[in-house]
Order: C-alpha cells, then structure tokens, then sequence
C-alpha cells in the first residue's frame, strides 16, 4: 500500500493535511519530526513526504531541524509553509522575514507551468500564513509561483522530485488546494489510490482472524459510532470468541442503556452483556469535582470492571476499544500538549489484567469510522450517532456529580434533544447536549424567590471535533426548550446558550 509520510513541525493544520491525502485514497501518516530519522523514512518504504508547517523561524537554532539527508532519499518530497523554508534551508536557500509584514489571508498566486500545477490556472486564489519566506530559492530550484507579496511562493527541483509551497493547499481558501495536492501524489509519487475503507475493513478482519484465532477477546462497547464499528469489526474476524461488555455507569442519557442493548442484540447479533454498575461509579466518583480526577477515575473503574466480567469467562486474551486517531493526539502522544485525558487513551491505569489492547480503529478519522462503519451494513442511524463521551455525563455536571444532579440533566438534556428533532433540526449541529453547570442563581417563580441551578444548553458544528463552532440554533428553538427546561425541571431556573466555538473552548465542558 502507497504511504505518505507528514512530517510534523508543529503547525495547526497537520491533521488537516492527513486528512486531505486521504480523501485522495492515499494513506497517510503524521509522525513527529524528532521522532524518525531519514533512515526510518527509507527503511519504512514511503511513497512520498510532506513537511508541515510550524510556528518557528529556521534561522533560530531552536527551531526544528531535520537531516539534509532527507533530500538524497530519492523520495518525492512536498514541503508547505514552514515545511518549504525548511526545503530550502536544507538545500542552500534564503530565508528572509518580514517583520512586520507578516502575510495572512488570501492572495493571488501566480503559478508557471510545473506537473505540479498541472489543471490549475495561471492565476488562482491560495492561503497564506507566515512571516517568513523563501527569499531565494536553492540552486536546482526553478520558482514555480509567486504572489504581491512572496516571490516565491512555489518552488520545485522536478529531477528530484522536490518541491515546496509557502501557502496552505490543505485548507479550502486555496481555489486549487486539492488539485495541487492530487497532482503531487498521483503524478509526483505515483500513488495509485488504494487507500480505501473496503480494504482497510477486509484487511483487518483477515488480520485479527489470524492473530486471535482461538482465542477470546472482550470488547468495551459504549453504543457510539466508535465501539461499534470496532465490534463489529472483531465480531466478524472472531465470531462468538468475541463478547460485548456494556458498562451502565449511571452516566448514561435518558433511556441509553435500554436503546443500546436492544440495537446490538436485536440488529446487530453480537454476544452482549450489560453490566450493572451504577452504584459502583457513584461511589468512586463521590466528593469528586476536579475535571481530570473524575476522567481518571471513571478510565480506572471501567477497566476494573472489564477485568470482573473477564475473569467470568475464563483466560481473556485482549480487551478491544473504539479508540480513535484524534483521541490518540489529544490524549498528547507525540509532542502535542495534554488537553483531556480520553478515558479510552490517556485515563486507563497503568496494570491491566489483559495481555493486549486491541485498538483496530486507532489511525482513523471519525470520516473513515462512518464510512467503514457503512462498509460493514452497520444500521445508518448507528453509523450517524452523535459522539457520546466514554465518561458520560460525568463531565456535564460541573463539580460534584450526586444522583440528583444527573436525574435533573438527563431530564433537561432529553427535553433539549426533542425540541431540535421537532424542529427538525437533529442532523444539523454535530453534536448538541445539555450541561448542569455548578453555578446558582436567584430567580422567581409565581410569587417566591427560587435559588436554582443555570443549565446551559450546547451545540457544535464540526467536521472532526478537533475544531468546532457553536450552532446557530433558531431563537424559537432556544426559546422552546428554555422554557420547558424551567418548566419541568426541579431545581433549573436559568438557561443559557454556549456561544463559544474550540478553540478556545473545548466541545464538552469538563
Ligand atoms: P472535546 O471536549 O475534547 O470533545 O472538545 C471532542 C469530542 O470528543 C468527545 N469526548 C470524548 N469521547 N471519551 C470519548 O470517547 C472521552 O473521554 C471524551 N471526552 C470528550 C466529545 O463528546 C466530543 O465529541
């Protein structure tokens, strides 16, 4: 299979980048760039590189470097951004900043004939971003484009195969993104495009058919998109050696655990039990207000309770997750900064009863989940779910999480979720939700005073949840289940709308 190897400087849009080389049916790959050598490059087979973009300057000595080897590979290479002063730094060039002219937005660039602008006109709108840029390119390098205010914004050693671009191909303002990035793997690499989720599904079951013949495997089912699709997957590799355990924390939303349980027994076949442990994650959680503690916590108890149900069974061999690649990055391997522990990543404790986490979805998109999902004739409103996060609603209840507290949600988030599918809205926002906030405020009712709790109300608009904005939701809509939030529910008298998009924000609250 062709691999694209994304080199990663640290830039914002690197996952963006992999995402892009696959929807071309490539696969791609992001690895750090201190974390491989040319050697590793070589020795792994890759088709082509891309070097990302970074926030650094290469004249500094603390920026990120990589070894000039890299160009003697015989590898084509793509640098964009900083990734293409990088090229240029290595190969001999100039640097040169702008000061204070930093450029952002839109230009006009202006391309001469090169296969890598091959069907894209001679003058197009692409995205810039940085401060500085190639001043003169390296001797071997024609410049293949320029804009008012970058000389060189393309540029290109075709016996090589070397090319670099100071603007951003992978975001949509660049007109012809797409294209250039088609022509580089198709034409430049010669990908032939056999990274697709037909094949990733029939290879994976063959794989684990293979390696797990015999032996059984618990899967961790959490009735979103994610754990099932990974159940599903390792229920048709191993058949009945595979048995679903779902956890009903006492986390759940209204009605969850009774809707879960049905699907997957009654749609979908598989070996399940439905483990009763509401008491037990109440307990653990009690007096518990720190966002990461409970995340632990909640990571911890899970497990516990999988190694239980295992040692029911006999000798389990390994315990599958629906651990996802976004997950793995934003539980911060790699050199990306900690933001949330997931709890099927980052929370789990360190001594697992099991010889082996099997986590078969962990270098995928949520796009490529659904669309393998599909592939495998999982019911279409399962594959479309909105996310549900593993800790629940653990981390809707701002501070301390009581029986109470989660009764009152699960009312309000149920109202929340009837009045958008009345107006007929429910495949709008990626995901919407309701959130008790630990906040209190003074309201009146009939002719009393009341001192009840602000619920605030949450929906996002995303593509993959790693950047979000907030839905503009119709104000009769908020109106509506405003005031039946207030109305029906003990304790709730305020209501507000989270208008904040990620970043800064995250999409939950905790
Ligand atoms: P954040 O809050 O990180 O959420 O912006 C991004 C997406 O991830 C979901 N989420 C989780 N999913 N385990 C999960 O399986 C978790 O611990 C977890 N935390 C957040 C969140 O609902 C959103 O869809």
């Amino acid at each position: 299979m062709d691999k694209i190897l994304v080199l990663d400087f640290g830039g914002q849009y690197n996952q963006l980048i992999a995402r892009r080389v696959r929807e071309q049916k490539v696969f791609a790959k992001i690895v750090p760039y201190n974390k491989i050598t040319p050697e590793d490059i070589a020795a792994e087979g890759y088709t082509g590189v891309i070097l990302t973009g970074g926030p650094n300057s290469v004249y500094d000595p603390e920026s990120p470097h990589f070894p000039p080897k890299l160009l003697e590979l015989g590898i084509p290479i793509l640098g964009i951004c900083y990734g293409c002063q990088l090229l240029a730094w290595m190969a001999g060039g100039e640097i040169c900043s702008a000061g204070n002219a930093s450029e952002y937005g839109k230009a006009e660039l202006h391309a001469v004939g090169s296969v890598l602008f091959a069907g894209i006109p001679a003058k197009s709108v692409c995205w810039m971003s940085h401060t500085d840029f190639v001043k003169t390119p390296p001797a071997d390098f024609a410049v293949l484009g320029e804009t008012e205010n970058c000389p060189c914004a393309a540029m290109g050693d075709e016996r090589r195969r070397i090319y670099g671009v100071q603007f951003h191909p992978e975001v949509t303002h660049t007109e012809y993104g797409r294209q250039l990035l088609h022509n580089f793997l198709y034409t430049v690499c010669g990908c032939r495009g056999d990274w697709t989720m037909e094949d990733f599904a029939r290879k994976t079951v063959e794989r684990y058919r293979r390696e797990l013949a015999g032996k059984k495997v618990l899967c961790a089912l959490s009735g979103g998109v994610d754990s099932s699709v990974a159940a599903v997957l390792l229920h048709k590799a191993i058949g009945e050696d595979l048995t679903c355990v779902f956890v009903d924390h006492g986390l759940l939303r209204k009605n969850e655990a009774e809707d879960v349980e049905r699907t997957f027994r009654e749609k979908l076949g598989l070996k399940l039990i439905r483990v009763d442990a509401r008491e037990r994650f109440l307990g653990a959680l009690r007096g518990v207000t720190e966002p990461e503690r409970k995340r632990k916590i909640i990571g911890e108890e899970f497990i516990r309770v999988f190694e239980a149900e295992a040692r029911k069974i006999g000798h389990v061999h390994a315990l599958v997750q629906g651990t996802i690649y976004p997950d793995v990055i934003e539980s911060g391997q790699g050199d990306a900064a900690v933001i949330k522990s997931h709890h099927n990543v980052g929370g789990l404790p360190d001594v697992i009863d099991f010889d082996e986490i099997i986590e078969p979805l962990r270098e995928l998109f949520k796009d490529e989940v659904r669309a393998v999902g599909m592939e495998l004739g999982i019911p279409q409103e399962m594959v479309w779910r909105q996310p549900f996060p593993g800790p629940g609603l653990a981390i809707r209840v701002i501070g301390e999480i009581t029986r109470e507290k989660l009764d009152v949600l699960r009312d309000a988030d149920e109202i929340f979720r009837q009045e958008v599918a009345a107006a007929g809205l429910e495949n709008a926002p990626g995901q919407y939700f309701a959130v008790l906030t630990d906040t209190r405020s003074v309201g009146v009712m009939g002719d009393g005073r009341t001192y009840g709790y602000t619920l605030a109300l949450r929906a996002v608009t995303t593509d993959d949840f790693m950047t979000a904005d907030w839905t503009r939701l119709p104000y009769e809509l908020l109106a509506k289940a405003s005031g039946r939030i207030t109305g029906e529910c003990k304790n709730i008298n305020r209501v507000v709308y989270d208008i904040t998009s990620k970043p800064p924000a995250t999409v939950e609250w905790e």
